[in-house]
């Protein structure tokens, strides 16, 4: 589909997730020590939201429902129960503070 803005860098909180949304699709962008990185929203787990009920420890996010685990860069499982990995979405920044997901 290629790259659509969807928010500015300063929205992106250090540490934990922010939820954005296009066509439908619910991605969740994480800030791994000023990198952005960008997942699918939901857990392949069960229906719950990382960007809202995970929790980011370095690149990794822990959904708070059953503690399963993903590497926000690369979208692997961690850690069970998850054994789907996350759809991973290319991130770009502009020199504007633009922030683009390539869906
Ligand atoms: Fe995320 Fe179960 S819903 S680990």
């Amino acid at each position: 589909m290629g790259f659509v803005k969807v928010c500015r860098r300063d929205q992106v909180p250090q540490g934990e997730g922010l939820r954005v949304e296009h066509g439908g699709e619910q991605v969740a962008l994480f800030d791994v020590n000023g990198e952005l990185f960008a997942t699918a929203d939901q857990c392949t787990h069960g229906a719950w939201s990382l960007s809202e009920g995970g929790y980011l420890d370095g690149d990794v996010v822990e959904c708070s429902l059953h503690m399963g685990k993903f590497c926000v860069r690369t979208g692997k499982v961690k850690s069970p129960p998850p054994c789907q990995p996350l759809k991973v979405y290319p991130v770009r920044v502009e020199q504007s503070g633009d922030v683009l997901v390539d869906f």
